[in-house]
């Protein structure tokens, strides 16, 4: 073999300079300086070059020698250099702080929140946020003319369904679709809380979000009653709010619960204003009947309330578009 030792020589100097620690480059000075090595088989090469040349040759050979055993000389060096820094490291100095990070707000709160449930026996489960006309409406006996399936209430999709046909996938609009799932796939008793994105195409202003935060909760075993659900919530805003608070059941009209109501708190000893923080019920029928229970057999509750509406709440947040803005001033304080 003729060889280019200018070549040969400059992608060893490479190799050496790159190498990542002393293990590579002993492989490397092997490759190059060993009994079979790259040099070796130059100077033994060196007895077929014609007499002319040889003295160019040798010199040549004799240089590449020489950089490369002190390239890596220099490269094991600094190896050495660098481990010596480690090792005179002084524990004693003051470090540098490093500034921790946390849980954004919203996600507190729903892990507050689903905690307190799961301290009273739900699981947590949660469901896909790109939803079927089956799923977000008709299973929980939403009208085919109801106004919440408008285009302007609900993001659609261009795809379609894949298991039916002319129907638009959506953007579920709120986290009750997670109770049709649930109940697709189990049977009772089933205790859930569904937690999740949620979206709407409203206007966004200080209340209102094109994408905001549920949590749903259900409840179905045989012989769940509205004492049951107004016990449950009661007790669960008295943990989470405390027990200065003043609650109501307001009666009110969901197409998926009857009765319904909506869940109002004020404060004992603030203003008596009222504030509405969730939708309850008891299962409607008809549900049931969609995720195919025997008629009959089962009785349930079910709720669903607005995460952002709650902390803002709690923590006193005028505005839910500071929640999205990522201003550290604003999260740090939570
Ligand atoms: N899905 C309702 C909404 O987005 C909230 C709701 C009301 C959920 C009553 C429920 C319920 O589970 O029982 O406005």
């Amino acid at each position: 073999m003729d060889w280019n030792l200018e070549e040969t020589e400059k992608k060893a100097l490479i190799e050496i300079k790159n190498a990542v620690d002393e293990k590579e480059l002993e492989v490397f000075r092997i490759k190059y300086l060993g009994r079979k090595g790259v040099v070796q088989e130059i100077f033994s090469y060196l007895g077929k070059v014609p007499k002319e040349d040889k003295p160019l040759f040798g010199q040549k050979a004799n240089s590449l020698r020489n950089n490369i055993t002190k390239a890596i000389e220099t490269k094991k060096q600094s190896f050495i250099e660098k481990t010596k820094d480690f090792l005179n490291l002084d524990v004693t100095l003051p470090g540098v702080a490093v500034s921790l990070g946390h849980k954004h707000l919203i996600t507190q709160t729903i892990d507050e929140i689903c905690s307190l449930f799961e301290t009273l026996g739900f699981v947590i489960q949660e469901g896909p946020e790109i939803e079927t006309e089956a799923h977000n409406f008709e299973g929980l006996n939403i009208p085919e003319d109801h106004p919440s399936r408008d285009g302007f209430d609900t993001f659609y999709l261009e795809a379609e369904d894949p298991y039916e046909k002319n129907k638009n996938l959506l953007l579920r609009s709120h986290t009750s679709p997670g109770q049709i799932r649930i109940m697709k796939e189990h049977k009772p008793p089933l205790a859930v809380v569904i937690p999740g994105r949620v979206y709407r195409p409203d206007a966004v202003d200080a209340s209102h979000s094109f994408m905001f935060h549920q949590i749903e909760g259900l409840l179905v075993d045989k012989d769940i009653k509205f004492s049951d659900l107004k016990g449950l919530l009661t007790d669960f805003c008295q943990k989470f709010f405390g027990k200065n608070i003043n609650m109501r059941f307001r009666p009110h009209y969901f197409p998926f619960t009857e009765p319904s109501a909506e869940v109002d708190i004020s404060w004992k000893d603030g203003k008596k204003e009222w504030l509405e923080i969730m939708g309850c019920g008891m299962v409607h029928p008809k549900v049931f009947e969609f995720v195919g229970y025997k008629k009959g057999a089962y009785t349930g509750l079910a709720f669903g309330l607005g995460v952002e509406r709650i902390a803002m709440l709690k923590h006193g947040v005028s505005d839910i578009r500071t929640f999205y803005e990522n201003d550290n001033r604003f999260l740090k304080q939570f």
